[in-house]
């Protein structure tokens, strides 16, 4: 079993990754300065550091056999009005990770690359190789610091894979019923926004645009689970572990990832991870007023700039190299794991 320490883990997706691995019996530590996680969001199993990444130094050591980073600012508009904001965070923080783990000899790196580092795609679905050009600042950190870590990977050995979500959506409870989910301030994404309005915590759901090429004429997205998304983590440590056998001892494994090849030092792999499903703006208002039985009053309003009309993964590269299948591909079970979790959690 291994010790890893977990950037963002008191956040939503660094809290379900970190329940994974304590589930797999692994040690962990969330360093998190709680600026948009909380406390709570952070699994009981866990050592927990209140800290930033941009002060990793203090705490990582040899002891470590990895590092998965989800810390960052993560709020699209917000990075339109304070770039700064973001590049000081985003890429000015790894920076200072990447140099602690250099320092510390921790050589193993699952980063959160996103969906917006490729801007509005030419082909779908979009593959690691379709050309990057992001709209905004948010997209163009989380470029600047998948390129840092190429250079970082091939300057000095280190084992790396940059996962490219693209919509994460959905809960997870523990086998003894903790539950982690979503809860953004302010929350952008469109699931839990319409489980919102379930709720009658907020009006309407505003639907931005019913004119564009899709088959109901709004946008269609790519909704991937967050425990499908939280195994593919797994499978990326257990990869490098594999690609290191021989270079070190045997420091086991994440996970039991079936892909034939593992990630060797100097390696930067960067994977998609998605459905390889689109659903429409309407399909999941629709999927909501079904799964919770409320009513869901919408608002048509204006195309929003930037929003591409279909954004779908094509995951091919994670299905061959990691071995990663999701296995929570319907839209509706995961709405009626993020309504579990939003009447829970009363957010
Ligand atoms: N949620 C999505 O749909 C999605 C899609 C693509 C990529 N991502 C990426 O996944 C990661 C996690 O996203 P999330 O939705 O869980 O966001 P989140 O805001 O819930 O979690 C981010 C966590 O990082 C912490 N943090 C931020 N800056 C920090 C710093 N300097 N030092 C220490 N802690 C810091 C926050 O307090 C928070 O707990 C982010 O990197 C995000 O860019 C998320």
């Amino acid at each position: 079993m291994s010790k890893y320490l977990v950037t963002g883990g008191a956040g939503y997706v660094g809290g379900v990754v970190a329940a994974h691995l304590l589930e797999a019996g692994h040690t962990v530590t969330v360093l998190d300065d709680l600026s948009t996680g909380f406390r709570a969001g952070v699994p009981e199993g866990a050592e927990f550091v209140e800290g930033r990444i941009q002060d990793a130094a203090r705490w990582l050591d040899a002891s470590y056999d990895g590092v998965l980073h989800f810390a960052a600012h993560s709020q699209v508009g917000e990075s339109v009005v304070d770039p700064d904001k973001y590049w000081r965070n985003n890429v000015g923080g790894t920076i200072e990770l990447l140099a602690a783990m250099r320092e510390a000899g921790v050589r193993k790196l699952v980063f959160s690359s996103t969906a917006a580092t490729y801007g509005e795609p030419e082909d779908s679905p979009i593959r690691e190789d379709a050309p990057t050009a992001p709209t905004n600042p948010y997209g163009a950190s989380k470029l600047a610091v998948d390129h840092m870590i190429t250079g970082e990977a091939h300057a000095h050995g280190l084992a790396a894979a940059s996962l490219r979500y693209f919509n994460v959506a959905g809960a997870y409870a523990t086998g003894d019923g903790v539950a982690y989910g979503e809860r953004h301030d302010p929350e952008s994404h469109l699931i839990p926004l319409v489980l919102q309005v379930a709720q009658g915590r907020r009006e309407a759901i505003s639907v931005f645009g019913d004119d564009y090429p899709t088959p109901d004429g709004t946008c269609v997205r790519d909704y991937i689970h967050v425990a499908d998304l939280a195994e593919a983590h797994l499978l990326a440590m257990a990869a490098m572990h594999k690609g290191s056998e021989g270079s070190e001892g045997s420091a086991g494994s994440a996970g039991s990832g079936d892909g034939k090849d593992g990630i060797a030092p100097g390696e930067h792999l960067i994977c998609n991870l998605g459905n390889g499903n689109g659903f429409s703006v309407r399909e999941v208002i629709e999927t909501v007023r079904e799964v919770t039985g409320h009513p869901v009053p919408e608002v048509a309003a204006p195309r929003r700039g930037g929003d591409p009309a279909v954004l779908v993964a094509s995951a091919e590269r994670a299905r061959e190299r990691l071995g990663w299948r999701p296995s929570r591909a319907g839209l509706a079970g995961i709405v009626e794991d993020a309504w579990q979790f939003a009447q829970r959690a009363g957010s």
